[in-house]
Formats: structure tokens, sequence, C-alpha cells
């Protein structure tokens, strides 16, 4: 059995179904439930990167009308912030001070505006230490991390020989690029609401994994996760750093715990920069080595990463590295040095983005030191399967990428000779990049209930971190049930649905859809074994093969007046619902493959010679990426993508001061991204791609592909407009000047 074509919705640029929702305030973010007896929690924060806290005065916060707690480390309750997996948090156990911005206290008040008041009355005196702030000036403590980089055996790797394919090769390219920190800027800030129901604790949270929360606040506290419930139904952007809990989550429950009442604890814009994560700092190395074809015979891409002296993070930048262009000869490494700032995080393709302004801008490096079209060069290194695991690629249109690219940009007019492109007196750069990012994808699960109505229910875990979740999924769902959209609600953001991963990694459409696909099927197969074996249905004794689904009904293929709707099988068998649930689990098809979406970006920018302006003023970005689900979304999220790498190439730099180890420019005033003036439009292609092995529907992520191959887009740009290599960004006008 079948749903019939003219029922296929999955690829519709469908709105989203919770757009309404959005636009009318009616869907409530982390800090908007109305809970009875609400109070309100605000953090105090270390103004120190390093040291103890010899003396916390709280005498005044506690006497301010309405206050009801003031939690330090000394009254604070006992927790472990080193439990649970994701980041370690501090939970006022002691009187360290780690770095700059660390939650050192909770005030708690019946207003906002009281608890804001009395944080601002409490006195710390610090014993200081000097803190180690800056990473370049600690180069020689950089250590080989202890831990792994995402999916991959080690930091380093090593394919062939490296030093003997830079001494064959008849140009080289050695060149050092640096990335500076970033921090997320999501519309919604980290926020949660904490309510105990007994032993019970329910947590509001902005969140992009429900269930990692869950499990890291209850371990954190010592009690069940069964006793811990999150809801997540609408998150105002993640972009990695709700990925993980951080300490003010558990904060929120431990104050209500101590108040017996509920907690809203919201962080301010300032305090998004500092104990939440950021992409941390980074160094890269590369050297390449090619013959005088423009064969490479050795890649080598390094990179150094701060992390923090209490946990580890590795920005992965390397990891392209090993797959992206066929070479006999491939090392990559990965370093960390410890500083006394918090612990970074994942940042939009963390490692594929910064990593891929090193490895693209030396590419671009290569084919000016060959006078080789740079869209030829990777032409000419096309890797035809994984050339470090040696497997077969799943799927991989990243000829046709280049080729529709450059084709719609007009690529083939440019004069490859920098400062031959002008406007006027303005200066203009066309530069192209590839882009990569792996299909990840882990278990999930789901469960479909068809309604005596017509209507269904389905559900699973899951976020919707401003992606579309619930629009595709409802698409997925309506085809899967044979059902219109209209008739499928789908459900997300509770640990009490089915469980599901992280929305982190570009998983979420390859795994929810998967279960959500098959809990699909699975309830319409069910409701139709009812029909063919009861005698009172026109169905009865059909093949299930012969049947198709559509609009709520099931047809006979061939003779479409032989037909029932699923109201009437319900309805007969005196059924309130039928359902299914469905555990989409993960097959061999990562060891048989190599899974990746592919893709190119080409990018136009003019540059003011006089003030060193630089404007991006065209964009094409051609992406091979499976299965849409959604033409719209789809578009929109690898629009989001290119967005966050101008803002990446351009403007993103988070200065923190040398001797505080405080963000300086830790608001939104000051860290500058891109505005609407600030982005041109921006043509994205879909390759049409068909992969069968990566999973049932041949999803292949599209959250985090957008920003790779940005920012050296850009930059191999700013160099053909203007002749000046750029290797640290952002390209601010001071480096062009
Ligand atoms: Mo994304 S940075 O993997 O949440």
């Amino acid at each position: 059995m079948n749903a019939s074509d003219t029922n296929i919705v999955v690829g519709k640029p469908l709105n989203r179904v919770d757009g309404y929702l959005k636009v009318t305030g009616e869907a409530r973010y982390a800090a908007e439930f109305p809970v009875a007896k609400m109070t309100y929690g605000v953090t105090i924060q270390s103004a120190i990167a390093k040291g103890k806290i010899a003396q916390i005065d709280t005498k005044a916060a506690e006497q301010v009308p309405g206050v009801l707690a003031v939690i330090t480390h000394l009254n604070a309750p006992k927790a472990d912030g080193e439990k649970g997996g994701g980041h370690k948090v501090q939970v006022l156990q002691d009187n360290t001070v780690l770095y700059s911005g660390q939650h050192i206290g909770v005030v708690v008040a019946d207003t906002f505006e009281r608890a804001m008041y009395a944080a601002s009355l409490v006195q710390v005196r610090y014993d200081e230490e000097k803190p180690t702030i800056n990473m370049r000036e600690n180069l020689a403590k950089a250590y080989f991390p202890k831990g792994k980089i995402p999916r991959e055996e080690s930091p380093d790797s090593s394919h062939g020989n490296v030093k003997q394919g830079l001494a064959n090769a008849a140009v080289r390219v050695e060149q050092t690029y640096t990335t500076p920190v970033e921090n997320h800027n999501p519309m919604e800030p980290h926020a949660t609401t904490a309510v105990w129901q007994g032993d019970q604790l329910l947590l509001y949270d902005a969140t992009q994994g429900i269930f990692s929360t869950q499990q890291k606040v209850a371990e954190v506290l010592g009690i069940e996760p069964e006793k811990v419930r999150i809801m997540s139904y609408f998150v105002g952007g993640g972009f990695g750093c709700k990925g993980s809990a951080w300490s003010h989550v558990p904060l929120a429950a431990i104050a209500a715990r101590q108040v017996n009442r509920p907690v809203k604890l919201v962080l301010g814009r300032i305090q998004m920069y500092g104990p939440v994560g950021f992409r941390p700092e980074t160094i890269q190395q590369v050297s390449l080595g090619a013959t005088r074809e423009g064969k490479l015979t050795a890649l080598r891409h390094t990179g150094t990463s701060q992390t923090s002296t209490f946990d580890e993070f590795i920005e992965p930048v390397g990891k392209s590295a090993r797959m992206i262009y066929a070479c006999p000869n491939i090392e990559t490494s990965h370093r960390l040095v410890q500083l006394d700032q918090g612990t970074p995080t994942y940042m939009r393709a963390p490692g594929e983005a910064s990593g891929s302004f090193a490895l693209e801008s030396a590419m671009d490096e290569l084919a000016y030191a060959l006078n080789i079209d740079p869209v030829e060069l990777r032409l000419r290194n096309h890797a035809d399967v994984d050339p470090s695991k040696g497997l077969p690629w799943s799927s991989k249109s990243l000829i046709q990428c280049y080729k529709t690219g450059a084709e719609k940009f007009g690529w083939q007019k440019r004069n490859p000779q920098p400062r031959s492109m002008r406007d006027g007196n303005y200066l203009i750069g066309w530069g192209m990049a590839t882009a990569t990012y792996p299909t990840n994808r882990s278990p999930a699960s789901a469960i479909a209930k068809i309604m005596a109505d017509g209507t269904a229910v389905v559900q699973s875990g899951s976020q919707d971190i401003g992606t579309g979740t619930y629009t595709v999924m409802t698409q997925v769902a309506a085809e899967a049930l044979g059902l219109a959209v209209e008739k499928v609600r789908f459900e997300l953001g509770d640990t009490k649905m089915p469980k599901t991963p992280v929305s982190g990694g570009s998983q979420t459409a390859a795994s929810v859809s998967s279960a959500v696909h098959l809990a699909g099927n699975q309830a319409r197969s069910k409701l139709l074994q009812l029909a063919l074996a009861d005698e009172k249905s026109p169905l009865y004794s059909s093949n299930a093969e012969d049947v198709i689904a559509q609009n709520g009904s099931f047809f006979l293929k061939n003779k479409s007046s032989v037909s029932e709707t699923y109201q009437a099988i319900l309805a007969r068998h005196g059924m309130k619902t039928i359902e299914a649930r469905a555990d989409a689990k993960l097959g061999d098809e990562q060891k048989k493959f190599s899974m990746h979406a592919f893709g190119s970006q080409f990018a136009e920018v003019r540059v003011n010679p006089d003030s060193g302006e630089v404007r991006v003023t065209r964009w094409v970005g051609s992406f091979g990426v499976g299965r849409i689900l959604n033409a719209k979304t789809a578009n929109s999220q690898l629009i989001g993508g290119i967005v966050y790498g101008i803002g990446m190439a351009l403007m993103e730099h988070t200065i923190i001061d040398p001797n505080l180890g405080r963000v300086v420019n830790h608001d939104l005033a000051e860290y500058h991204v891109p505005v609407n003036a600030d982005v041109p439009d921006i043509e994205v292609l879909f390759v049409d791609e068909h992969d069968p092995h990566i999973n049932p529907l041949g999803v292949k992520g599209i959250g985090e592909i957008g920003i790779t191959g940005t920012a050296a887009a850009i930059a191999n740009a700013v160099y053909h407009a203007t002749g000046k290599r750029v290797r640290d960004l952002p390209i601010t006008l001071d480096k062009l000047l």
C-alpha cells in the first residue's frame, strides 16, 4: 500500500504551521508561562576571571522588600556541576572563580525589578589571581586534547605522508589563518522557568535538547531523571549555545526549591556573553602542495583553539580537510590552550565554519599560485570517494553544485586579475568556496494517533529552534498517514513524548523524520488491516498493495469508487483512536558510506577603495542536501546560514579585555551582526538529489551547511577586488587600508 502521488506534501513550500501562533504572540516561550505565585531569579556574576571569593555580603540585598532568598556558595544546597554529560556547570558549591561572568549567586524576589535591585546590592570581595586570557601569548602551553572530536576517532589524523607530498609539490601554499571568539545571539536569550510539584520538577526551558537537559539537571541535582520534566515548545533560536544546559538551568531549580515557589530566570543580553559558551578563537595552519596541473599532493590542516581550565571543548577545524578533496597525503591535528574563560561550545557548524575559512582561503591562494580558475581547481581535486576513510559517498552532487552555482552567478565572465573589475570608483570582487557538512542522524521515536474525527496527532519529543520542525514534521506525518496537512497536528517539546536527540549537528530533520514517517506508516497500516479484515468494509479481502490512502480515505488503486474513510473504519469498530509508536534506529549505513551534504558558495563584494568598506552585493549558493522536506523553510535555513557567514566574515568579533577576561562588546549595539541593509538578495539553488542510504526519506541536514565556505568566499572575493589577502577574521576596514 502506498500513499498516492497526489497526496505528496513533503517538499512543498508550506507556510509555517506555527506561524500564526508566533505572529500573534500565542506561541509561548520558556519565560512566558503564566505560573501561579511566580518569583524572579537574577544571578550575580563574578567580576574577576580567576581567584576566590573572600567575602560576599548579602545583608543589604536580603533586606530589600520582596526578596525571598539570596543564594550563594555559603548557603546553596549540595549539587554536582560536573555530573550529567554536556559541559560542566557551576552551581555555587565553593568560592572558586573560574572565569569572568560565572554565576556566583542568585537573588530571588517577588518581582523582577526587586530581584535586579537586590542583586546590585550584593558586595563581593575577591582574592584575585592573575588570569590567563590571551591564547596567542600562551601557545607554548597548547596540549593534545583528552577528548575526541565528534564522530571521529582522534583529534589527529594522518593519511599517507604529507611531508613527502609537500616535498614533491611543484607549488605550495603554507599560511596561517585566524578566527576570533564569536558569540551566539539568538533573539530569545537563555531562559528557564522552574516549578516544583512535590518532588517533581517541571522546567520550561529554552533548549535545543529537552532530553539532554532532563538528564543534566537530574544528575546535577542528584534526583531521578523521571522526576524532571522539560517542556520547550518554542525556542527563539539556538545556534549551539542552547545545545547544552548551562549553570543557570539547575540554578533556577535550586532557587525554586529554596523559596518553595516557581522561579523564572532569564539571562539578560549581557549575560549571554560569558557563562553560556561561545565560538572559540582559532589559529589555523594550512599547507597545500600541488602539481603544476593543480592536483593536490599534500593537505595539512592544523588548528589550535581555546578551552577552559576546568572543561574541554575542541573546535574541530580540521575535520572537513579529512574528506573534502582527493589527496593522497592528508594530515589534520587539533590542539588546545586552557584559558581562564568560560568553556567554548558549538556554534553553527562548529569546526566547519572556522575551518572552511582557512582551507577554502588557502585553496584560493593555491588557485592564484597555479593560475588556475578556483572552480576548476576544485573540480580537478574532486573526491570521488572519501579520501581518508576510503568509503563511497552515500550521495554527492558537488560537481553539479559548482556548475549550477557558477552558471547562475555568471562566474565565466570573471576576470581573475585582482583589482580588474570596477563599478565606478568601487572595486568589485568575485570569490567562491566549497561548502560541506556531515549528514548526522541519531535514533529517534514518535507516536502517531489517527483519531475518530479523521484528524491525527503525531508526537515526538524534539525541538523546534526556529528551523521549522513543526512544519516539516507535519508534512512528513501527513504524507505517511494519507491525510491532508490541515488534519494533522504535530506536537513536540516535552520529555513525556517519545525520545529524540538534541537539535544540534543538523540532525533533527533526518532523525525525527525517520521516526515520524515510520509511526505514520504503521498507524495507517494498522487502520487498513482493520478494514481489509472486516466483512462490512467495501475493502474487505482486498490486497493491501492495491490500496492507496489519500485525504483520510482508502481507495482501491484501480477502482476508486471502492473506498472507505478512516472515520468510518474507526466508528464501525467503536474505536476512538488507532495508534502506532515507532523507534527509528540506525542501520549499518555509517560503516558502508561516508555521508555528507555539499555545496558551492559564490559571492560578489563591492569595496570602497577609500574607506575599505566591504559590501556583499550578490550571492549564489548551490547545494546538494538530499530530499527537501519544505522548499520554503529549506531555502530560509540556507539563507540564514549564509547571513551568519556574512557576519562571521565582516563583523563578528567578541572582544575580551586582556586583564579582566571580560567581554567588552557584550550587547547587540557593540557586537555587530548583519542587519537587512548588510545582506543582498541571496539566491539558493538545490540540486535534485536522491540518497537511498542515509535514512528512510533521504534527508540531509541543512541548518549548518549554509555558513560553511561563506567567510572564505567573501575573503576570496575581497582579494579579487583589492589584491589584499586577509587571513584574520573579521575583514574590517582597517585590514584593507
Ligand atoms: Mo549546532 S552549533 O550543532 O547546535
